[in-house]
């Protein structure tokens, strides 16, 4: 049985992961850091139509100092590791503090570095090890207001790169998913009429569904993907691309 860590399975677009993995027959780690009720759903859900495969949640807060072994020490084997947590602050980079900047540093790049150093051998015993973070479109092209954010994206994306040198010959792929406009809870902070003004500018003419993003994530997860590493794909529905 295959075992992936998805991390922020509690957002909108880890927990379409999530189910879709469980679909294909995945046992999971569920991580989350302060929707516990979304949690114990998603795994009740889990555990009565698909009886035969394990979810297990684990609580943990990457700002807290013990995050990392949180998560680790929870895991006995794991084939794939997926963040998919992550958050952002909308404001000019004047207006940023010096906390919101360590929070979006330490959440989406230095605690998912950390927990891969303590993963890696484990991943390499799996024989197809998969790592794929959810990143963005902002990584490549910037957006204004949302600059530590883009900033943090970009170092995702050549993260990977690098990152995939390293442990290619472990049989490990490194990729990152890099989305553009997804309908989830994270864009709940703007108002209908900024959506609509995004909306207009998407050439597929809308916001993507969660599904839309966790389908490359299961396509790099597939056992004959393993020729493919290093990469951010990007899916934008044509969007600032
Ligand atoms: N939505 C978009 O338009 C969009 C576009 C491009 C890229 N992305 C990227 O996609 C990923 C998922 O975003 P989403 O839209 O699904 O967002 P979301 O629904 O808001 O989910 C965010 C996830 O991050 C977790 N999280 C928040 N604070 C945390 C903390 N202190 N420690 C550990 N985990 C924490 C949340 O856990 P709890 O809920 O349990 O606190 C949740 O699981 C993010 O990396 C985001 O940057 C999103």
């Amino acid at each position: 049985m295959k075992w992936a860590l998805i991390l922020g399975s509690s957002g909108d677009i880890g927990r379409q992961i999530a189910r879709d993995l469980a679909q294909q027959g995945w046992s999971l780690y569920l991580h989350y850091a302060h929707q516990q009720e979304r949690i114990e759903k998603l795994i009740g859900e889990f555990q009565s139509k698909f009886p035969r495969q394990d979810f297990i949640p684990i609580q943990s807060d990457f700002m807290a100092a013990d995050c990392v072994d949180r998560i680790v020490n929870s895991i006995f084997g794991v084939d794939a590791v997926i963040f998919a947590q992550g958050i952002t602050h909308f404001k000019f980079l004047h207006d940023f503090t010096e906390n919101e900047l360590d929070e979006i540093l330490r959440m989406q790049l230095k605690v998912p570095m950390m927990i891969l150093q303590r993963l890696e051998d484990k991943l390499a015993r799996a024989q197809a090890g998969r790592v794929v973070f959810i990143s963005s479109v902002y990584g490549k092209s910037g957006s204004a207001m949302e600059t530590p954010y883009s900033a943090v994206k970009g170092a995702i994306n050549t993260f990977v790169k690098a990152y995939s040198k390293e442990v290619a010959s472990m049989e490990i792929t490194v990729n990152a998913v890099a989305p553009g406009a997804v309908n989830t809870q994270m864009n709940q902070m703007f108002d209908a009429e900024t959506l609509a003004t995004v909306r207009d500018e998407i050439p597929v003419g809308h916001l993507a569904d969660p599904a839309e993003i966790s389908y490359w994530v299961r396509v790099l997860l597939a056992p004959e993907a393993g020729y493919m590493t290093g990469q951010t794909l990007y899916v934008t529905g044509g969007w600032l691309e």
